[in-house]
């Protein structure tokens, strides 16, 4: 295989995009369970807004999983893999609606650290598409922090 990259940079991209995506389906899973368990007197925006997030995620996850494999590298799938690779701790329990707010906006925050960790790599590698989709993550993840964070501002 030659894309122009070389056999180590693609390896060291298609680690950083295995914690990406470790991350990643941590925030999902983390998301899906509070859309599940929420309750208050937010519960419908919070369900709502819990569902487009995860939803949108989801989406990424595939993308993100599909990138490490056309770099050539076997993309981790496992509870096992994500549980090692993932900087996000899973929450434990039933949190509060504001505190379920609170651990989705470090586990955004912790999602845009991990994919912009990655960025000098890649762009050293001159992989663009790379770039992109960690653009894109870096912009869907600061914009969702910001949303779920002013809900914790007066
Ligand atoms: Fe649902």
């Amino acid at each position: 295989m030659d894309i122009g990259i070389s056999k180590k940079d693609r390896q060291k991209i298609a680690e950083g995009l295995s914690g990406l995506l470790a991350d990643s389906y941590t925030l999902y899973l983390m998301t899906h369970n509070f859309h599940w368990n929420v309750k208050g007197p937010m519960f419908n925006t919070l369900h709502q807004m819990f569902m487009t997030q995860y939803t949108e995620q989801w989406t990424a996850l595939d993308q993100i999983a599909e990138r490490i494999r056309a770099l050539g590298f076997p993309a981790p799938g496992t509870y096992t893999e994500f549980t090692r690779l993932a900087t996000i701790q899973e929450v434990e329990g039933q949190p509060k609606a504001l505190e379920m707010v609170a651990h989705l906006v470090a586990g955004q925050e912790a999602v845009a650290r991990t994919a912009r960790g990655l960025f000098p790599l890649v762009d050293k590698a001159n992989d663009q598409p790379t770039a992109d989709l960690i653009t894109q993550r870096l912009e869907v993840h600061e914009k969702t922090a910001w949303m779920l964070r002013s809900l914790l501002e007066e």
